[in-house]
């Protein structure tokens, strides 16, 4: 695995998860900020093109890394800093990107059955705003365990 651009042992798809993951945060503060100023177009596509953006990358690195370095591992290591960190970032990054897709399937397309679409559209982006940003600071905590220093 080659080394970081960052300068920690991080290898570099995980430098360019944690640049992209924050990059694409503050992207959805942005998009979130376009809804308020009433350019819903701008914020559609912004929001949705993350959502799209983060499940290629989910499926890419975080997955892969899952599988390899925390699943092995559980349920014996869970007490440990280095697992329960990320497995607490895995379960709520599903919960984050599963509520961003269905937000997206169900005010951006027809797809969904009447029954289940939402209808309370500002709690429910709001909601998943949040949990975002707590599944990022939980990525960021896990990146920082597993590649600097006080490893
Ligand atoms: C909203 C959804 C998510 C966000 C914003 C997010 C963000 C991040 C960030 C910033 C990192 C640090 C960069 C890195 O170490 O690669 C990270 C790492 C990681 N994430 Fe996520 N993540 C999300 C969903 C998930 C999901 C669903 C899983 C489930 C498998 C997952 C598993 C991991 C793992 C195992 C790492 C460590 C990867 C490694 O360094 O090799 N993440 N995530």
């Amino acid at each position: 695995m080659s080394k970081s651009f960052l300068g920690t042992a991080a290898p570099t798809y995980a430098e360019l998860t944690l640049v992209l993951e924050i990059a694409m945060g503050v992207g959805l503060l942005i998009g979130a900020q376009l809804a308020r100023l009433r350019r819903y177009r701008w914020h559609a596509w912004c929001q949705s093109l993350i959502v799209l953006l983060n499940l290629v990358l989910i499926a890419l690195t975080m997955i892969p890394a899952f599988h390899r370095q925390v699943l092995p591992k559980l349920p014996s290591r869970i007490g440990k800093r280095y697992y329960a960190l990320a497995a607490t970032h895995a379960a709520l990054g599903g919960v984050a990107e599963f509520g961003g897709m269905y937000i997206l399937l169900a005010a951006g397309t027809e797809i969904l059955p009447k029954k289940v679409r939402i209808k309370r559209y500002k709690f429910w982006m709001r909601s998943v705003l949040v949990v975002w940003w707590m599944v990022l600071f939980l990525g960021i905590a896990t990146y920082a365990r597993w590649y600097m220093i006080w490893r």
